[in-house]
């Protein structure tokens, strides 16, 4: 079977999406998983961007051994000499420079002719070949291209060293049979393109980003550019669970294979979702909530005479055999510890203990813990050295008679903030408590409260969406209270603000890929 190489970009284009910014620490957690998965290439980020975005790169450029970590560069002399800086003691080190392609990015957002954008195409390649022996290019608006014009620019960046050649659908607009004829016609017209490895990268924005991919793929691409639960710009990227099940299930029409541990799949998808606060949509393929649920009674029925009725893969076969009972109020520190490692759950010795401990205070509330929990108890002691404020108490006085009236107190080192508020409901009490405490503005665009796992006693999972000086960022919180999930999760979309705020005083130019 033909190898497909998967590239990852979870940390680099799914950072990108509005309210999904992670801290370098939680980067470089995500990146040991990527690497458990089995991705082939790690694209750590951009790390001309700002400070913050150099760091990631190179703590996960160092730290990470045994997978390719590549870094995005425009096609700039000091994107690259960054790019090189932050790749420096990798062991499989890629510089990933791009360019815009397409007439309108030419004409309208670089304002360069085709032959100084080939030009300025051909001298980056060759700069960053000087620094690294890998060397990917990308065609930006790939799809919206002309062919004659891609031809032309990737025989020369072949010439100048590139060894993976890129086509990004950048804006989503490609679709399936097109996009493979598209293909066909660049590898055809490309003298020596056997020289470098076709790779496709697409976006969501009609909802094609994985058959795209898999139409590529038939076509000739040998990498293909995903993200873990499709995060991304706008709509998103192809989603590599997706991509890599389709694969796996469909063998019989997609001779192909890849690295990935499929076993790892839910794992990773849930230790992303709750680092960066996005829930997963209940019925999101392969790692949603209802993607291995059947309700209907003939379903059932045909799934208990036998399983292959109703379903094509089994839920063991992406990880997902975890919700059965796993630890209990006597499980004691080394089991805990165990069973975290086991679901591939890293966590700090220093952060062990209140991992720990918390554990114990909702063993004891819910009796039965379920192996979703633990994910959620994880993310949510992770990286509290670093934040602004905590939340000491919250009392609420609420009722169908009464004002909801809600007091809190945060801690910021020896500070203390305590104030009281009225709501409309419990809720938004707690909330403006919390925002005249710390004299915070806010606008809050979306609250969104789940149950992680069966049952009345059941921990609720609260996913808030703040707006602050015109920033979209997102917090999340877990409780057995619903009202403390709320007031955890307000918090924690503060005390992000407050961090993406200090990483960006001193000298950030803030540039994104697009
Ligand atoms: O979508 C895109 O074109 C990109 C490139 C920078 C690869 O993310
Ligand atoms: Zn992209």
């Amino acid at each position: 079977m033909d190898r497909v190489w998967i590239f990852d970009t979870t940390l680099r284009d799914g950072e990108q999406s509005p309210g999904a910014s992670m801290s370098v620490e939680q980067k470089y957690e995500i990146a040991v998983q990527l690497a458990r998965l089995g991705v082939d290439v790690i694209e750590a980020g951009f790390p001309i961007s700002s400070p913050h975005q150099f760091d990631g790169c190179r703590m996960i450029a160092r730290g990470l051994k045994g997978v390719t970590i590549a870094v995005l560069s425009r096609a700039l002399e000091k994107d690259i000499d960054s790019a090189a800086e932050s790749l420096k003691g990798a062991e499989r080190p890629r510089i990933h420079t791009f360019i815009a392609t397409s007439p309108i990015h030419m004409e309208h957002k670089l304002r360069k002719s085709p032959d100084e954008i080939v030009e300025m195409a051909v001298k980056a390649v060759k700069y960053a070949r000087n620094k690294t022996a890998e060397v990917e290019f990308s065609a930006e608006d790939g799809t919206r291209s002309e062919i004659p014009f891609l031809c032309r620019i990737v025989e020369k960046v072949i010439d100048a060293g590139a060894r993976v050649i890129n086509i990004p659908d950048t804006v989503g607009y490609a679709i399936p049979a097109e996009f493979a004829t598209f293909l066909k016609n660049i590898v055809e017209g490309v003298p020596n393109m056997d020289k470098a490895i076709l790779s496709v990268h697409c976006h969501n924005d009609l909802g094609l980003a994985v058959s795209n991919s898999l139409a590529a793929v038939l076509a000739g691409a040998r990498q293909v550019e995903v993200t873990v639960n499709g995060i991304g710009e706008r709509a998103g990227n192809a989603s590599l669970e997706e991509f890599v099940m389709a694969l796996n299930v469909r063998r019989d029409f997609l001779p192909f294979s890849t690295g990935i541990q499929t076993r790892q799949i839910y794992n990773s998808s849930r230790m992303l979702a709750n680092t960066i606060g996005f829930a997963i949509p209940r019925n999101k393929p392969i790692v949603g909530e209802n993607a291995f649920a059947h309700e209907s009674g003939i379903h059932q029925d045909g799934v208990i005479k036998k399983r292959e009725t109703y379903e094509i893969m089994t839920p063991e076969s992406v990880g997902r055999d975890s919700s059965q009972l796993v630890l209990g109020r006597h499980s004691g520190l080394n089991g805990f510890k165990t069973r975290l490692s086991d679901l591939g759950l890293s966590i700090p010795e220093s952060e062990l203990r209140r991992a720990y401990d918390r554990f114990l205070v909702i063993a004891d509330r819910k009796k039965e813990v379920f192996d979703d929990d633990l994910y959620v108890i994880v993310s949510d002691e992770l990286g509290h050295e670093t934040e602004t404020f905590t939340l000491d108490y919250f009392n609420v006085l609420s009722g169908n008679t009464a004002v909801p009236t809600a007091t809190v107190r945060l801690r910021s080192g020896d500070k203390l903030f305590e104030e009281a508020a009225t709501g409309d409901g419990p809720v938004d009490a707690i909330f403006n408590a919390i925002d005249r405490a710390i004299s915070m503005t806010t606008k809050l665009e979306e609250y969104v409260v789940q149950a992680v796992t069966p049952g009345k006693e059941a921990l609720g999972e609260v996913s808030v969406s703040v707006l602050i000086e015109g920033r979209k960022l997102v917090g999340r919180g877990a409780s057995t209270d619903i009202l403390e999930a709320s007031a955890k999760a307000y918090v924690n979309a503060i005390n992000r603000f407050k961090a993406y705020q200090s990483t960006r005083k001193g000298n950030g130019n803030g540039n994104d890929a697009h």
